[in-house]
């Protein structure tokens, strides 16, 4: 991508989610992470916009890409990190939250990134502590980082398609301007963050986003959100430019949901045969109308995309083949995360840090 206009300041010290951002604070982040992006390219792979700044990772919940490239969007920046682990953390002793973010900034920590499976739950640290806060994924509530990630790996590809040279069409990605794409998110969207982030920012930069899946799992109110359902993945296969595949969520379907099988192992016929969800009759018949099979994926348009923000259930919602194909953007988007990660660490924080400061100076008179 290329260099453009400088972009709108950005004015705030959490960033809880895309929902209550304005396209041009979207943009905003986009350009900081532009911005960071060749730095993971370099042999040093350090700027010292951070230094001496420190970054706490408060994850109450498993992770494994959002935590590590977290950390090291963090070290990238010269801050320094620290970790809570929540398992042996005195939250097991019965510590709230909040009282568990106040007794970390209070360690003079100025960046707390916090997951948790409630929603809302960095909502509420950022409402105690005075610190940056970044949600690195809240219940079914928003992971705003994943879907930065996302619509920047839309961006970054579909200006790979564009011929040489100055174009209207370049220009209009290059001010993260998607209008007139279409993006397809495909799955388990009901329980997914990483769909209300998609589509809140999606829809903010102007690209029509169509949600597909059962009605348990892409219900028609979804489009109260922005974007339209749809219920026949062929039937719009060929009109996208993207497909982000999501994960079935089973353990966040009841009990019924465990038969499936930890995300990542492989559909086993006699597990398959098992009522694997609560939200649709079995995982067959569920990969028979919604999983990205090979032969679907060979009817998307020539230079569509295929993404998933992980982790994958191989075998279910995406095929081997798919997931390793030419299409797949999937590590493409692991490290784009961390360029996202570095501007919302970076922003956030430079806010956090201001205000402290207007808070000292009014304290002086
Ligand atoms: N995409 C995502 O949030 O992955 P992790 O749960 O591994 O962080």
């Amino acid at each position: 991508m290329t260099e453009d206009a400088a972009p709108a300041p950005w004015p705030y010290r959490a960033l809880l989610g895309l929902q209550d951002l304005s396209a041009e604070e979207i943009r905003t982040i986009l350009h900081t992470a532009r911005s960071f992006a060749e730095v993971s390219g370099r042999s040093v792979k350090k700027v010292p916009a951070l230094r001496g700044k420190v970054v706490a990772n408060l994850f109450f919940e498993d992770s494994t890409r959002t935590r590590l490239s977290f950390t090291l969007a963090a070290q990238r920046l010269s801050a320094d990190v620290i970790d809570l682990t929540a398992s042996t953390s005195s939250v097991n002793k019965g510590e709230s939250i909040d009282d568990t973010a106040l007794n970390i900034e209070a360690m003079g920590v100025d960046c707390l990134v916090v997951r948790h499976r409630a929603g809302g739950a960095a909502a509420l640290v950022a409402r105690v502590v005075d610190c940056a806060v970044v949600n690195a994924g809240d219940g079914r509530h928003e992971h705003p980082t994943q879907g930065l990630l996302d619509i920047y790996t839309l961006i970054e590809a579909q200006m790979a398609r564009l011929p040489a040279g100055p174009s209207p069409a370049r220009q209009r990605l290059d001010r993260f301007d998607l209008t007139g794409v279409r993006v397809a998110i495909v799955g388990d969207i009901v329980s997914s963050r990483v769909a209300r982030s998609n589509i809140a920012g999606l829809t903010k930069l102007g690209a029509e986003v169509l949600c597909i899946g059962p009605t348990t799992l892409a219900p028609r109110s979804l489009e109260s959100l922005g974007c339209k359902v749809v219920h026949d993945f062929d039937a719009v296969l060929s009109e996208v430019d993207a497909v982000n595949m999501l994960r079935i969520q089973f353990e966040r379907h009841g009990e019924a949901g465990k038969a499936a099988g930890p995300p990542g192992s492989k559909p086993e016929p006699a597990r398959a045969e098992a009522a694997a969800s609560p939200a649709f009759p079995s995982i067959r018949e569920y990969v028979q109308s919604y999983a990205l099979t090979p032969q679907r994926a060979a009817r998307l348009r020539p230079g569509a995309i295929v993404m998933h923000p992980g982790p994958m259930n191989r075998g279910i919602e995406i095929a081997d083949e798919v997931a390793d194909g030419p299409r797949s953007l999937i590590f493409r988007q692991v490290t784009n995360g961390l360029a996202v990660r570095m501007a919302a660490l970076y922003l956030c924080t430079g806010v956090a840090e201001r205000e402290e400061a207007a808070r000292l100076a009014a304290s002086r008179n």
